[in-house]
């Protein structure tokens, strides 16, 4: 190990809750255990970023490797002050460039305004702010149809995603891109006006030749990385059943079916905003692959453009250049994170907020408490009573949100619903910005009036709403 990583591994151990590391024991409720006996008191900058408790030393060794290849600057070339190894196509210097402090991307665009009294004082309904590179987005692409799985059927020049960065004046990059947003006003029941705003996609300076007329594009915001072991830890069978459920007040409930080349087998989707990854280690070999340009023992090859003459040839850092051990350290360090706690769950407030959160049939998707099952991968994981408000599952929730590009299962407006543990501490983290897939909600009010499909009753519900039930069901998802 070097020195920088022991000094790590030092720290992480000082912080154990043995040595006073923010622990459980200041948290009486049970609903404020999030992630079971995982959970983290921490609500500062560093929420996201403890180790599960329990780990033994050599899986603490894992972690500190995990977290060093997590955070590593990459560089192009041997030569620079960081280690070689990215590219020759990217999107990023680090996996930290879009998950700072382990949460979500930030977005561009105008913050939020704040929300109006009175009806009709919002006169300009349609502005657009011009467009802007959007750094923490990746662009997905495919062609119509699927591939030998069923998934996306790649672009033969540009993959599934567009890498903005290629090496200067040796490989072109793939594309550029910017986004631009588009602001409407909707107004609810009490005749408060609410802005909403969505992005348009500008892609510009193609490398590689045309995209083509029917190219299905897909704009995804990086995702916070909260509590993933304990939702890989959930058993197949528990959201199998959640599927299973009869459908009530229009809302159903499907399971991605996905490739996992990790394992080489199909698999239950479970990561990703449609699902379409089965597994951590999948998720993370793809994202080395696809946002950094490194190698893995999963994919092996380098990220090219077949097209591309100087690409293929460019120098590589280590075949593969992520080694087997590093893989088996990121894949642990993403599994081991483990969630904060709850803050204010005793607040009257948030009671209420909470008991409309059921009665707007919110908890139907968001489901508050599922369980983990045996885990062998990593044992401390298994057997806990967890809070993730999801059920893992796709539900249609309209056009509005359908971006048109369908992942194996997953139609273009079927989206995975997002855990919401943790989610009122994004801000706190690193001043996150953006929800939903493509960040267009700048905050809780906006991203459950844009609900729609199946979560339409959901968000009739909000909107017809007192202010002062917005207010609390608000204050309650800000308690996760
Ligand atoms: C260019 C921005 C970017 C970089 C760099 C990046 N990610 Fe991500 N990450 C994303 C986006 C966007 C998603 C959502 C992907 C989707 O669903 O299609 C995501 C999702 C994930 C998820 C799944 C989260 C969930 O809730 O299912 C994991 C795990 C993850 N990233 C790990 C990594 C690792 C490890 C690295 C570095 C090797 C990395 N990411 C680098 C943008 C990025
Ligand atoms: C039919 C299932 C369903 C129902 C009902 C539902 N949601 Fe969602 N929710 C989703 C899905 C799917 C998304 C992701 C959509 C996207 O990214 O475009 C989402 C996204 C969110 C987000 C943004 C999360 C993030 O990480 O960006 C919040 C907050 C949220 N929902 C809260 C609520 C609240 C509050 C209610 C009740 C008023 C509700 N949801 C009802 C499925 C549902």
């Amino acid at each position: 190990m070097s020195t920088a990583s022991l000094r790590l591994l030092v720290a992480i151990l000082a912080l154990t809750p043995a040595a006073g590391r923010p622990d459980t024991a200041s948290v009486s409720a049970p609903e404020a255990l999030s992630g079971g006996a995982l959970t983290v008191s921490d609500s500062a900058d560093t929420a996201y970023t403890h180790p599960a408790a329990g780990l033994d030393a050599r899986q603490l060794e894992l972690f500190v490797l995990g977290h060093r290849m997590f955070s590593n600057r990459w560089a192009f070339f041997w030569f620079e002050n960081a280690e070689f190894g990215r590219g020759p196509t990217s999107n990023a210097q680090a996996c930290t460039t879009c998950h700072t402090n382990n949460g979500r991307g930030l977005t561009t665009g105008t913050p939020a305004l704040p929300s109006v009294g009175a009806a009709g004082e919002i006169r300009d309904h349609h502005i657009t702010v011009p467009f802007e590179p959007a750094p923490n987005i990746v662009v997905r692409v495919s062609l119509p149809g699927e591939d030998v799985h069923g998934g996306p059927r790649l672009h033969p020049q540009y993959g599934d995603q567009l890498q903005i960065f290629g090496v200067q004046g040796v490989v072109e990059p793939e594309a550029a891109f910017a986004l631009a947003w588009s602001e409407h006003a909707v107004t609810l029941a009490d005749g408060e006006q609410i802005v909403l705003r969505k992005p348009a996609l500008a892609i510009s300076e193609l490398g590689y030749g045309p995209l083509g007329d029917d190219i299905r594009v897909g704009i995804r915001l990086a995702s916070a990385l909260v509590g993933l072991g304990l939702l890989e830890a959930v058993p197949e069978e528990a959201i199998l059943a959640l599927a299973a459920r009869a459908p009530a007040d229009g809302i159903g409930g499907k399971a991605n079916r996905v490739w996992d080349e990790s394992q080489h087998r199909m698999t239950l989707g479970r990561f990703g905003l449609k699902a379409n990854h089965g597994s951590i280690r999948e998720q993370v070999a793809i994202a080395f692959f696809n946002d950094i340009g490194l190698s893995t023992p999963v994919y092996p090859d380098q990220n090219c453009p077949p097209i591309s003459e100087t690409c293929s040839v460019q120098m590589v850092a280590g075949k593969p250049e992520i080694t087997p051990l590093r893989l088996d350290a990121t894949e642990p360090y993403i599994r081991a994170l483990s969630v904060p706690a709850r803050r204010n769950v005793d607040h009257p407030q948030v009671r209420r907020g909470e008991a409309l959160f059921g009665q707007a049939r919110c908890a139907v998707c968001h489901v508050p408490e599922l369980k983990t099952g045996p885990f062998p991968a990593l044992p401390a994981l298994a057997h806990q009573t967890i809070r993730p408000y999801t059920d893992l599952l796709l539900h249609d929730t309209g056009e509005v949100l359908s971006d048109g590009r369908p992942d194996f299962l997953a139609g273009g407006s079927e989206w995975r619903t997002p855990p919401l543990w943790g989610i009122g501490l994004a801000h706190a983290v690193n001043g996150a910005d953006g929800f939903l897939h493509d960040g267009r909600a700048r905050n809780f009010v906006e991203a459950i009036l844009w609900h729609g499909g199946e979560a339409q009753m959901s968000r009739d519900a909000f909107a017809r709403m007192s202010r002062a039930d917005r207010d609390a069901l608000v204050a309650f998802l800000q308690s996760l």
